[in-house]
């Protein structure tokens, strides 16, 4: 399991973009009314993907304003689903999956390896912004472990000279 860590304020109240609110509300009609915290989840993902990949409280009171909850009961389901960042983080979020089908095949070795080579531990991230190192529960890939999950790709068969080239690639691709 993750450690969680306490929320963080910004001081910035966000605003979702009015393609993001159409979605937001597209989201919660699909609930009755009263039933529309039933949205919150998929909401989140939205407001990670509209503010930074990560969850500051002032997204969270704001997401519960919008549902018309208790901030409380924002906090509550996304400090429980580690997928979801209260925390800033890097550009790129590495989620290694370190249950038992990918741990027999090596997936404390890799996660060894990537803390080494990117200078940082599981819950943080590079001085640069970069690279955020985060674990995971199965992520239904186990035929391909070990595995990574990075945004919405997931990256497979994993031994550490891949992880390498993997790293390359996005500094490539997202370095400045
Ligand atoms: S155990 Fe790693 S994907 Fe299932």
């Amino acid at each position: 399991m993750s450690s969680h860590h306490q929320p963080h304020k910004t001081g910035i109240k966000p605003q979702f973009s009015p393609a993001a609110m159409q979605r937001v509300h597209e989201l919660m009609s699909h609930f009755p009314k009263g039933k529309q915290k039933s949205a919150l989840l998929s909401i989140l993902h939205l407001a990670e993907e509209e503010f930074g990949g990560w969850l500051s409280v002032d997204t969270m009171d704001y997401v519960a304003e919008i549902l018309n909850i208790k901030p409380i009961e924002v906090y509550e389901v996304a400090t429980f689903y580690t997928m979801l960042n209260i925390e800033p983080v890097g550009k790129i979020v590495f989620e290694v999956c370190r249950t038992g089908p990918c741990m027999l095949v090596g997936s404390d070795q890799l996660i060894e390896h990537i803390e080494k080579r990117l200078n940082i531990k599981i819950g943080e991230t590079t001085k640069d912004g970069m690279f955020t190192l985060k674990t995971a529960e199965c992520l239904g890939a186990c035929g391909y472990a070990p595995m990574l999950q990075c945004g919405k790709k997931f990256h497979e068969h994993l031994t550490p000279e891949k992880v390498d080239t993997i790293i390359d690639e996005y500094r490539k691709q997202f370095g400045n």
